[in-house]
């Protein structure tokens, strides 16, 4: 269950996309509290929002109008340093397509923003996460060398390598198939259960948004509970 204090909370928030004369309204007037230790899916066809709101929440878009607001502070009137820094402590991204670095090995894949971060011990805590997550015999091997379902799980002991707070999810399982989709949903109730992680899942599936505490539904930008 998620406890009813409120971590972070968009407010009113609208998003346009301008490119030259061409607007795309891609957030109407949003608003989502999300508490701490929740797990909430977002669920909604192509095109709904899902992915500019996930951006939003996570640091990652500046919104045209509204605020996201993470412990009383909105993100969005941080100076560019003080938001990195709070991007790379306070949220991890699971994307679909994985985006790791082909040239890196899955130990360097996952520690390399700690690396950047200068923060020490990485190395061994990349070596647990790989642990926790049933892969530690991958550390050397390199993304080609790992199945779909494993790169994800790279992802993943990537997104957690700074221990944050927040995972946010966008259509994680969306190119894996249906053994692995189960894997890393499991996964993911592990860590909001295990790891007290507070979960944002965006999907266009809704069996899968399902398996969230919440779903909340986006349609042309708006959401509807
Ligand atoms: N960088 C961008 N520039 C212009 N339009 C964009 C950009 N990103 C997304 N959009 C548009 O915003 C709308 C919402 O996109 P998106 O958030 O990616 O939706 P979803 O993830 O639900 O498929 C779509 O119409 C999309 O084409
Ligand atoms: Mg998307």
């Amino acid at each position: 269950m998620s406890g009813m204090e409120k971590l972070l909370e968009v407010i009113t928030l609208t998003k346009v996309y301008r490119n030259g004369a061409d607007e795309v309204v891609a957030l109407k007037n949003v608003s989502l509290p999300i508490f701490t230790h929740d797990y909430v899916s977002v669920v909604g066809p192509s095109g709904a929002g899902k992915s500019t709101l996930l951006h939003s929440i996570g640091g990652l878009e500046p919104p045209s109008q509204g605020a996201v607001v993470f412990k009383e502070k909105s993100i969005y009137q941080m100076k560019d340093a003080e938001l990195s820094a709070w991007r790379n402590t306070t949220v991890g991204f699971v994307f679909q397509f994985y985006h790791l670095i082909e040239e890196l090995n899955i130990c360097e894949n996952i520690t390399l923003s700690a690396v950047l971060g200068k923060r020490k011990s990485s190395f061994k805590r990349a070596q647990e996460l790989l642990k926790y997550l049933g892969i530690e015999a991958r550390g050397n091997f390199f993304p080609s060398q790992l199945s779909g379902g494993e790169r994800q799980k790279v992802a993943i002991a990537r997104a957690l390598i700074n221990d944050p707070q927040i995972i946010l999810c966008d259509e994680p399982t969306g190119n894996l198939d249906s053994d692995s989709e189960e894997k890393v949903i499991d996964l993911l109730g592990r860590l909001h259960r295990e790891q007290n992680k507070t979960i944002i899942l965006v999907t266009h599936n809704l069996e899968l948004a399902k398996k969230a505490e919440r779903v909340l539904y986006l349609k042309d930008g708006k959401l509807n509970r």
